[in-house]
This record gives structure tokens, sequence and C-alpha cells, in this order.
């Protein structure tokens, strides 16, 4: 039992909780888990809780995400869902899912995922976290499921009896939209430095909704939130809500040096990489041509300064695990034992991996002959 008279700061000593074991299962490592419980939390959202298929505790910080794969139809299908439950519960992983029309993994987790079924998943990944805001006050901001890793961080700050100052805004399309409603009011009871604002595109069937009802815009920010441009923001959401956020808090007079957002989005994520291939095709006219040997293997490949390693590998049909494919999540991690590479990634390495040499493969492009530790 965690007593909420403990006096914790919420800085360097709750940030450094989490980093301790973060590593215990890397992003580029496959795992076995378990389903516990799945149940609803609105009419198209579900929770499903998950346990390590050998009951170890998973350490990660609030706001990572898992890359979950499963064979669906015959295709090997991945996914990256945010850890919803928090931190503080380590025997437990549960990610929180919306239902989309034609999401193939979705879909499946809804109709398939029963208590017992087991998935495979890559370790937690990502660096969208609060742990490390220092002792100030906060602003989060979600839209729809994007408030997962908000309530991963809300979870293990009211665990923890932090009682940071926190002021969560979540909007939805209606009231019976609203994910983890209930459970946010809980928690506000529980910690007083914790305020909701729930905004509502409409009032759907609920005719007594005494909230907002209508999109979130800066004047309404100004009014219910009039500090808010001095408090850390985190956002998570779609894009369009996501850009709609990052310009009402400029406008405001937010400092962008204190603005996070997850830029996590597979639509997103599928238009630059598309982008990002055309670049690819452009830039091989000039490119130049280096060897890749792999340490365990012995085996060699031809890799272009104009490719990534990831695409370079593939084409010599070489299995390498990867997902989002923009530096993202982690899952295509591997040793640089020899060579020089760069690399642009969207946060899914630590600069101590980099530091022993890691990179991601997804991002990454030779500079010389390389020997990968594979
Ligand atoms: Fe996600 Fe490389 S595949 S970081």
């Amino acid at each position: 039992m965690l007593s909420t008279n403990v006096m914790l700061e919420p800085t360097e000593s709750s940030a450094s909780m989490w980093e301790q074991g973060v590593g215990d299962w890397a992003s580029n490592e496959v795992r076995w888990l378990t389903c516990c419980r799945v149940f609803d939390e609105t009419h198209d959202v579900k929770t499903f809780a998950f346990r390590t298929a050998d009951g170890s505790p998973v350490r990660f910080e609030p706001g990572q995400f898992l890359t979950v794969s499963a064979d669906i139809d015959g295709q090997q299908v991945q996914r990256c869902y945010t850890i919803a439950s928090p931190p503080t519960r380590p025997y437990l992983v549960a990610i929180t899912v919306k239902r989309v029309p034609g999401g193939v993994m979705s879909n499946w987790l809804h109709e398939r995922m029963r208590s017992g079924m087991r998935l495979r998943a890559h370790g937690p990944a990502g660096a969208f976290t609060s742990t490390r805001a220092g002792a100030g006050k906060l602003l989060y901001l979600s839209a729809g499921s994007g408030i997962t890793p908000l309530m991963s961080m809300t979870r293990a700050s009211v665990d923890l009896g932090l009682n940071r100052d926190i002021v969560f805004v979540h909007s939805a399309r209606t009231p019976a939209d609203i994910v983890f409603r209930d459970e946010l009011r809980r928690l506000a009871a529980l910690a007083p430095g914790l305020r909701l604002l729930f905004v509502c595109e409409g009032h759907g069937d609920e005719h007594g909704w005494t909230g907002e009802a209508r999109r979130l815009t800066l004047p309404m920010l100004m009014r219910q939130v009039p500090d808010f441009a001095t408090r850390e923001a985190f956002t998570c959401g779609p894009a369009g809500y996501r850009h709609a956020v990052r310009e009402a808090l400029r406008e405001g007079g937010h400092d962008p040096a204190r603005y996070h957002e997850e830029s996590f989005d597979l639509s997103t994520m599928a238009t630059a990489a598309a982008e990002s291939k055309t670049v690819e095709v452009k830039a091989a006219e000039h490119a130049s041509t280096f060897n890749v040997r792999l340490s365990k293997s012995g085996k060699t490949f031809p890799v272009q300064s104009a490719e990534t390693l990831l695409a370079a590998a593939r084409r010599a049909g070489v299995a390498i695990a990867s997902s989002c494919s923009q530096g993202v999540c982690g899952t295509c991690k591997i040793r640089v034992l020899e060579g020089d590479v760069a690399m642009k990634h969207n946060g899914g390495i630590r600069e101590r991996e980099v530091q022993k040499g890691f990179r991601l493969l997804c991002c990454s492009r030779a500079q010389s002959d390389l020997v990968l530790d594979l």
C-alpha cells in the first residue's frame, strides 16, 4: 500500500525510479504476454490487461508504448499501443484500444482477444513522459484514445501520492466517448492537485451535460486555465488536434520549449515513410555503396548511402524486426560494431544507448563499411 503522506519530490527521484530498470525488456526484444482481463471503457474502446508469460514485472516510464504483433489472416501485423497502466503496477501492462473501422489489429483485439490468450510484444519504447519535466505545473491535453499516455502518467502520480499540479484537459466527441471518465474523477478526488476539464463537441445522448460542448479553443483555455502559459504541456491525440493545440498554445504565449507531444501516429507515419522513400530514390542517383557484414552469421550485403540500413537488409533477405519505420518505436535497434552511420530518429532510442553503439536501422544510413552485431 502506498501512503499519500510520503513526501516524494516529483523530479529526479521519480524519474530515476522509472529509469533504473529500463532495458530489462528491451524495445527490440520480443516476449509473450498473457491476457488476464478485457473490459469495456466506452462503447468502442476496450482495455486489455496483460502479464508477462513468466510473471516477471515490466519496467517502463509512464507514457511509453509497446509494439504488439499477431498473426491475423495469415499476415503478421504489428501495431504500437501506449501502456495505459502505470509503472507503479509493474506486474501488469494494459493497453486501451479504440476499435477503428477497418483497423486490422484493433478489430482483431476487440473480437478475438480473451483472458488466457497470448500475444507477442516488443519491449517498452518512447520518450513522451512527464517524469523529467521537473517539479513545475503540468498541462495534459488529449483527444480520443490519445488519453492513454497521460492516463499512465496521472495514475502513476496519484499512486505515488506526488500530488502534482496537473490540469488535465481531455477532448471527446460526446460525453459517452470520454475514456476513463469515472476513474479520472475518482483520481481527482484523491489528488487535490489534479484538475479535470472535459471538452465535448456535443452532448450526444447526455442531455444533462454541463461541461464544455464545443471544440477546444484558445479563449476557452484562457478562461478555464488562466495560467496555461506557465505550465509544461504534454499533448497526445490525432494529428489535426495536435496541430490545433500547438497553434493555440503558441498564439497564447506558451513557450514551445515547454511543449511536448506524442508524434506517434500511424497515418502520419505512412505519409512520412512514403515521402522519405521518394527522397531515397532521388538521392540514390548520387549515392556511394558500402558493405555491411553481420558479425554472427557472417552474411554480407551492399547498402547505398542514400537508403536506410533496414531497407538494404530487407532487400538482402535479412529479417530484422521493425514496426514504425520512423525511428519512434525502437524495435529495429541493433548495435553497430564497426563503421559510421548517420541516424535521424524520432525518440526511439536513448542517448546512453547511442553511446553504447546502438542505432535504429530504419532511420540510419551508412557512411562507411559496417559491421552489425547480428
Ligand atoms: Fe520503429 Fe525502427 S522500426 S524505430
